[in-house]
């Protein structure tokens, strides 16, 4: 009878256990992620991408759920994606380069409507798209260190829930031009700011406002208007 009691408990905390494992993994745990938003994702692997990166981004059978591709992450309630990362590609080894992805961004991003996280920091973009406008819900964008140069789009001004940007480049090579300033004025919510080799000679800074919220701002190299 002892035993009997004693095998039911070893059950039952087996059971438990496994139970405890399923729901603590919660973090980890990846929802299975959008058809629609995969499509788009794998319409963007079109960039340049000599060290691989984006191998994992693939629609195997077994590599389905694009919630658990590199540098991807989901909403772990809606499974929506909400975070593209691709700063530590750089990071990863000492001549990062290698392992850069470039080209142009390609719009098929557009598609993931809930993105709210995006770095690309230390790649080799060569320009900032006008479809950079439609990302609603992005908080937080860094494009540092990359080759950008051309015209700063002035679709940057309609990231109303923006706090972080970054557009410092890492050489004197790479300038972008700001056509106007009025955008900078719509980023109501930042927070820090940080913008290398800008020409704002045409921009004038007549309407250069910088939100009540901005608490860093590094600006250098930057072209002013007399
Ligand atoms: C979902 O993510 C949020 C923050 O990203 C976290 O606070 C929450 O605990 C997560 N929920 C589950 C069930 O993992
Ligand atoms: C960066 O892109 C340019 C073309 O835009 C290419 O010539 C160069 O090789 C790329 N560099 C790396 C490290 O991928
Ligand atoms: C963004 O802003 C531009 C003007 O700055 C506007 O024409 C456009 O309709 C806005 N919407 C999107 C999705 O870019
Ligand atoms: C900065 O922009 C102005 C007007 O767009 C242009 O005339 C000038 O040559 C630019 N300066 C440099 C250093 O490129």
């Amino acid at each position: 009878m002892l035993v009997a009691v004693l095998l039911l408990l070893l059950a039952t905390a087996h059971v438990a256990a496994v139970a405890g494992e399923d729901s603590s993994s919660g973090g980890n745990h990846h929802g299975q992620c959008i058809e629609k938003e995969k499509e788009a994702l794998l319409r963007f692997k079109g960039v340049v991408d000599p060290g691989n990166i984006l191998s994992s981004w693939t629609n195997d059978r077994t590599n389905q759920n694009c919630c658990t591709w590199r540098g991807v992450t989901c909403d772990n309630q809606t499974n929506h994606v909400v975070e593209i990362d691709f700063s530590t590609v750089y990071d990863d080894n000492t001549d990062g380069h290698d392992y850069a992805i470039g080209g142009e961004i390609g719009s098929s991003l557009v598609e993931l409507q809930y993105l709210n996280y995006l770095d690309f920091s230390g790649n080799n973009f060569s320009r900032i798209p006008m479809f950079i406008g439609s990302f609603e819900n992005l908080v937080y964008l860094d494009l540092s260190r990359n080759p950008i140069s051309g015209t700063i789009p002035p679709q940057l001004g309609n990231l109303t829930k923006l706090q972080f940007l970054d557009l410092s480049s890492s050489s004197d090579h790479d300038q972008m031009i700001a056509d106007n300033s009025e955008w900078f004025s719509r980023l109501t919510s930042l927070r820090s700011f940080r913008l290398t080799n800008a020409n704002f000679t045409k921009a004038g800074l007549q309407s250069f406002k910088v939100a009540p919220s901005l608490s860093g701002l590094e600006v250098s190299g930057c072209l002013l208007p007399k």
